[in-house]
């Protein structure tokens, strides 16, 4: 019998099921529980990872909590997992060997990456056995996630610790004057039961399979009671939430306004500022706030708000927390701002939309295994749910018809939010490239996404791993381009340069091409005795059409050479520029 089906039915005879119930008594007591100002853990951070090195999974021993032993399931035996800290463009490497007593993968979430190296539960590491993850970084610079997805074991895995952060920088970034260094601050937000301390002891009932494996605790970057000091300048603070189930509505204490610069996907087209905003499990968004009107000495709670959200019992959805002590002790200055822009993001059309899929959230109170159901289904590893065609747009009409809340997540693309029942006009958080999306009880999200990378099998699911676990996850698979005409502009089944135009130009001519598999792209400009005048490309690019301009301004009149490499193509073409 598989572990779930013996919790399952170990818990089914006497199951209670709780409903909907007011929040704000239970959150006052945890306030108090937590009122610890003045004291607590420095704030801890996870090593580094080394490019090209090992992670070993293995059960180890941590003091999460001073002077106490916590048995963890841990990556190279930190809590949270060594932090991938990588830039776009380069070759990620991690030999992973399962020391572990149950099969794993490693995921890396939000990370776009071939079918065999995105951690399926399918491709499983057995214990004693190991593989290697190896893949180009093509993600935008952002905060990613690396976890367990093991069948039905992603929730234990998680909880124990089985999770890291996966950042992609991108030197681009380097212009826009955001803090960096030690004003660059990632933090894992996690909750766990103070009620079990040292231990991580994860033995879901009932209601935690509805609602999810609730804490009252939270840990951040897996330290308890946590405090940061920070001088009177902006930081930049990377959010994930590494939370099994629970939701947080994130804040400063004394309500103090702060700007939301990036979503799951990386930066956001402009810096908003906002008091608040929701962060579910899988999420990440990333804010900058300024401590320079606080005086020495003072402090301030990064916290979570309290909310309204079904649910019942110790453990509720919506408690409000202290996450986070900020207390204000220097007066060094990051140098950062808050851009007056970023970068734009080019946002899908609906009206492209090639395909419109419905999912539909259920709850299936009838059977007691397999509550959570998206169109009736639960996850079967063998079977492959739907198949969508590369390159091609389409709208996902994720329709929550239970009260429960679902943090949905896709992986491979990803995705951008297109409307909340109907309403165009989103949060912050949830404009911009994303792959995590909070669908709220009884509503309807839709989103636009598109498969440019790779093709393959990836999943759609629930980020609510109590939910993922009991099958709350579909199986789709990337399969070739629907080619019906030219239509597509993205589309490219052979590698082609093409002649410039105009040609002769005087200053500008443009030059394009076709990529026909992902990979390294150079396109540089020759003069006539063959030395390299111009670099155009030089990076890695999906399959596609692309055009880039050469501009001769600061070059002299006369016959020059470009040429374009990729693998094993390469061919060059000959231009004139006339001044
Ligand atoms: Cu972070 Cu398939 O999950
Ligand atoms: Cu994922
Ligand atoms: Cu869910």
């Amino acid at each position: 019998m598989k572990r779930r089906e013996m919790i399952l039915r170990s818990l089914r005879a006497g199951a209670v099921i709780p409903f909907l119930k007011p929040l704000d008594l239970l959150a006052k007591d945890i306030e108090n529980l937590l009122s610890s100002a003045g004291n607590g853990n420095q704030l801890r951070f996870p090593p580094v990872f080394q490019n090209g090195g090992t992670m070993t999974l293995a059960a180890s021993n941590l003091n999460v909590w001073p002077g106490q032993d916590t048995q963890v399931t841990a990556i190279n035996g930190s809590y949270p997992g060594p932090s991938v800290v990588i830039q776009k463009g380069s070759v990620f490497t991690a030999n992973f060997i399962n020391n572990y007593n149950e099969p794993a993968t490693i995921h890396w979430h939000g990370v776009d990456v071939p079918e065999l190296m995105d951690g399926h539960p399918k491709d499983s590491i057995m214990p004693g056995e190991s593989y290697t993850y190896t893949f180009p970084v093509i993600n935008r610079g952002g905060t990613y996630f690396y976890h367990s997805h093991a069948d039905m074991l992603t929730a234990e895995h998680v909880f124990k610790g089985f999770a890291g952060f996966f950042i992609v920088t991108d030197p681009a970034e380097a212009g826009l004057g955001l803090p960096t260094g030690n004003f660059d601050i990632p933090l894992c937000i996690q909750d766990r039961r103070s009620a079990n301390i040292p231990k991580f002891l994860y033995n879901p009932t009932m209601p935690d399979i509805m609602h999810g494996f609730l804490g009252d605790l939270p840990l951040i970057n897996g330290t308890p009671d946590a405090y940061f000091d920070v001088s009177k300048t902006l930081y930049r603070f990377r959010l994930l939430n590494g939370s099994n189930a629970r939701i947080y509505k994130i804040a400063l204490s004394d309500k103090s306004p702060f700007h939301i610069i990036a979503t799951d996907g990386g930066l956001k087209d402009s810096a908003v500022q906002v008091n608040s905003f929701f962060l579910s499990p899988g999420e990440r968004t990333e804010i900058l706030v300024d401590f320079s009107s606080y005086n020495i000495g003072q402090n301030v709670f990064l916290k979570s708000l309290p909310f309204t959200a079904p649910g019942g019992g110790t453990y509720v959805q919506g408690t409000e927390l202290n996450l986070l002590r900020f207390d204000i002790t220097g007066t060094l200055s990051s140098g950062g701002i808050v851009p007056a822009a970023l970068p734009p993001i080019s946002y899908y059309d609906i009206a492209d939309v090639k395909t419109t899929r419905t999912f539909t959230l259920t709850m299936n109170m009838g059977g007691g295994m397999n509550i959570h159901r998206i169109n009736g289904l639960t996850f079967e590893m063998e079977r492959i749910d739907w198949e969508t065609p590369q390159n091609s747009l389409e709208e996902w009409k994720i329709i929550n018809a239970s009260n429960m809340l679902h943090p949905m997540h896709s992986h491979s693309h990803q995705f951008q939010v297109h409307s909340r029942n109907g309403n165009t006009n989103l949060a912050p958080e949830d404009k911009g490239w994303k792959d995590t999306v909070l669908v709220n009880s009884f509503e309807t999200v839709r989103v636009l996404v598109k498969f440019s990378n790779y093709k393959g099998l990836y999943l759609f699911h629930c980020h609510n791993l109590e939910h993922e676990d009991d099958g709350m996850m579909l199986n789709f698979k990337v399969v070739d381009p629907v080619r019906i005409n030219e239509e597509n502009e993205n589309i490219a089944d052979e590698y082609k340069l093409e002649q410039n135009y105009p040609n002769p130009f005087n200053p500008i001519t443009n030059l394009e091409f076709a990529i026909a598999e992902l990979g390294f792209v150079s396109l540089k400009v020759y003069n006539p005795l063959g030395v390299e005048v111009a670099v155009l490309v030089n990076e890695i690019k999906p399959p596609g059409n692309y055009s880039v301009q050469f501009d001769g301004t600061d070059f002299p009149s006369g016959i020059y050479y470009y040429k374009l490499e990729s693998g094993k193509f390469s061919d060059v073409k000959k231009m004139n520029l006339v001044k």
